[in-house]
Formats: structure tokens, C-alpha cells, sequence
């Protein structure tokens, strides 16, 4: 039988409702929203079922599914139960047991994650058929493609530097508020740096652990590569990285994340800005946005689109790995601002 849905896992979620009801338009019928929680899958299956005129264009119309991550055997079922031919992942898993199991099924897998620990797990996958895009997202995704732009115009690079910063004003999903705390204890050590970003001024980004400085070493063949993070709150940039040495106790980080989750201190407006140097030469681009989660969403669901049209080759790919997705943001409409100079980079 022809693998023909989506599977959403973490469907219903911050990033996950947004792959959701882009791909049901595009796709109706196909998409099954997932999680641990069937009752909210199926209310939003119900819902999407609704504005498609019934999904009589698929065989998933309607249908949910409870899917747990830790769980492979279940998960496994879940996969031939509804004829899954793309799983987009839009919460962490512990490891690569789920990511091993679709592409042991032929199944294609699109991953949010931001981990580098699990990213390189997937990594080294091997898969003929199946394919597998990681990096889609915001942070790492569209600093992937911008970090690719800015290396290109070069003609390569010897450093790139990521600067991302996120809306504290934005309702982040749960998940990625965790995530980021999480990652506060591990931060890589460096100075912080000042930064112009369209439409914020100058900045002050801290160094963070988003994979994308981990993998774009690999995938552009840069030896170094930071990323950094500020938030669009300028006290509460300080105040979280002034926290980051305690953040090695549970206690704070519980804390930090109940603050983060409650307090919306500025606005839902994100932005990332990659900046490659070659020698004395130095090419910068960014791009602003709002509501980063719903990008993350939208990155993800033209991603999937790629995958179901066969526009993407076997095998494990980065999103700057694959030539057919670098218009990406331009597919979403954000405007890539570019400077081509040296030391005088201003948007
Ligand atoms: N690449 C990027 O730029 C980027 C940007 C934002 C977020 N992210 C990543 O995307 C992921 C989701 O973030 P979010 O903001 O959407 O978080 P969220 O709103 O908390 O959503 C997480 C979803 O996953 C489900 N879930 C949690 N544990 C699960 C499990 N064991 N098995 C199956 N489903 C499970 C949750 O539902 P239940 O709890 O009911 O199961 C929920 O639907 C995070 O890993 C985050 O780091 C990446």
C-alpha cells in the first residue's frame, strides 16, 4: 500500500499546529495530527477535517493518532496503521530510535530539533530510500540558509558568526522554553558581541549551543562558527545569561522556565542575522519575522511539501544541504537583507 500521509508528532503543539494546518490545506486528507494526548490530536484533526470539505482527498480525513516518542514499538504501529509516508517531528525525542525506525521503513522524516547531541545521532543514519531534513526551523533552519548565502557570496569562509534574537513578548511553546533554559548551563564560553539586527539596532548576543554552529562546520567546511542569542528584551537578556553559571541546578531552571513561560516582556518579533568573514573580506544577511514558532512551523510544512513533491534526494541533509529548499525564505516572504562590505555592516 502507497505511504501517502503525514504524521505531526507534537501536532498540536506551538510549532506543530502551524506544520498542521499548512500542510492539511496544501495536502487535505493527509495529515494526522499526533501526540501523547489523542484527545487534542483529535480535536484538531476534526477541525482541519472541517475547512477541508471533509478530507475526501486523502484516506487520513479526520484521523488522530496517539503517538509517544519514548515508545518505538508504538510508534512503529502507528506508522503502517495510518500509511505514514513523512513523520514531522516537532518535539525532541531521548534518542534516534524514532528517526531510525522510519528510515528503516522507508519513511521520510522532517526534525525541528535544535539538540547537536541528537542531530548528530540522526546524522549517521544510513538510508537508500527514505530522506531525512534536519535542521528546519528558525534556529537551526533559516540561519542554515542564511549562513550558506553569506559563505556563498564569499566564495567561502573561514569563520561564520549566527546571531539570533527571539520575542520574549512571543507565547513559546513549552517545550522550546525548557529547551532554551536547558541549554543555558552548556553555553560555549566567548565574549559576548554587539549587534545590528533590521528593525532592533544594535544588540548585545551572548554565545549559545544552537547546533547549527556544530553542523555548518561540517556542512560548509568552516572551522569556526558561533551562534548567539539575545532576547529583544534587553534587561531580560541580561538577567538570563547574568543566571546562566546557576543554571547548572534544576531548582533555577524549573524557575527560570515557570518566569519565561509567564512573563511577556516585549514583542513576537524575531530575527537572525549570519555574518561569514574570508580574510578581510566579510558578507553579511539577515531577515526579521514575527512569531518564531509559527516560522518554525512554516519552515517545516515547505520542507515536508519539498519531500512529497520528490524534490529531495535519499539520504540525511542539513536544510543548507539541499539546493532546492535555499529560497525558502523568500517562499515565506521574508525579505533577505545582504551587506557586501567590510567593516561597515549596517541594515
Ligand atoms: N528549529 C527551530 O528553530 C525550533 C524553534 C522552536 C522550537 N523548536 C523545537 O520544537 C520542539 C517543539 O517546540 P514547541 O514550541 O512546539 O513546544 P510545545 O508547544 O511544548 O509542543 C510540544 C508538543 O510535543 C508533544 N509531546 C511532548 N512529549 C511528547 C512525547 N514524548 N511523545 C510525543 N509527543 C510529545 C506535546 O504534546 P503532549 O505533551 O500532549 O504529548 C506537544 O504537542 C522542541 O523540541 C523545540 O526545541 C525548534
Amino acid at each position: 500500500m502507497a505511504l501517502v500521509n503525514v504524521l505531526v508528532v507534537g501536532g498540536y503543539g506551538a510549532v506543530g499546529v502551524h506544520v498542521v494546518k499548512t500542510l492539511a490545506g496544501w495536502f487535505p486528507g493527509r495529515v494526522v495530527p499526533a501526540g501523547r494526548d489523542l484527545a487534542k490530536a483529535s480535536r484538531l484533526a476534526e477541525a482541519i477535517a472541517a475547512t477541508d470539505g471533509g478530507g475526501s482527498a486523502g484516506t487520513a480525513g479526520g484521523a488522530a493518532a496517539r503517538v509517544d516518542v519514548t515508545d518505538a514499538d508504538g510508534f512503529a504501529r502507528v506508522l503502517e496503521q495510518h500509511q505514514i509516508g513523512v513523520v514531522v517531528l516537532c518535539v525532541e525525542p531521548p534518542d534516534a530510535t524514532v528517526a531510525r525506525v522510519c528510515l528503516g521503513q522507508g519513511v521520510h522524516l522532517v526534525d525541528v530539533g535544535a539538540s547537536y547531541r541528537l542531530l548528530a545521532q540522526v546524522e549517521g543514519l544510513k538510508t537508500a530510500e527514505a530522506t531525512a531534513v534536519l535542521s528546519v526551523g528558525v534556529a537551526p533552519g533559516l540561519t542554515n540558509l542564511l549562513a550558506r548565502r553569506a559563505h556563498d557570496a564569499l566564495g567561502g569562509a573561514d569563520r561564520i558568526d549566527l546571531t539570533v534574537l527571539l520575542g520574549a513578548g512571543e507565547r513559546h511553546g513549552a517545550d522550546a522554553v525548557r529547551w532554551t533554559v536547558g541549554q543555558l548551563a552548556t553555553r560555549p564560553d566567548g565574549a559576548p558581541l554587539r549587534v545590528e539586527l533590521p528593525g532592533f539596532g544594535t544588540r548585545t548576543a551572548h554565545p549559545f549551543p544552537f547546533s547549527d554552529q556544530h553542523t555548518l562546520r561540517r556542512t560548509l567546511g568552516v572551522p569556526v562558527v558561533t551562534t548567539r542569542l539575545c532576547l529583544d528584551s534587553a534587561p531580560l537578556t541580561a538577567g538570563l545569561f547574568a543566571l546562566s553559571g546557576a543554571a547548572r541546578h534544576a531548582q533555577v531552571r524549573r524557575a527560570l522556565t515557570a518566569v519565561l513561560s509567564r512573563v511577556h516582556m516585549g514583542g513576537d518579533r524575531f530575527a537572525v542575522r549570519a555574518d561569514a568573514y574570508l580574510g578581510d573580506r566579510r558578507a553579511a544577511y539577515a531577515l526579521a519575522g514575527r512569531e518564531q514558532s509559527r516560522y518554525t512551523g512554516l519552515v517545516a510544512a515547505h520542507v515536508t511539501r519539498a519531500l512529497l513533491d520528490g524534490r529531495l534526494p535519499p539520504g540525511v541533509h542539513h536544510l543548507d544541504q539541499l539546493p532546492a529548499l535555499a529560497s525558502v525564505p523568500e517562499d515565506l516572504g521574508l525579505r533577505v537583507e545582504n551587506a557586501l562590505e567590510f567593516n561597515r555592516i549596517s541594515f
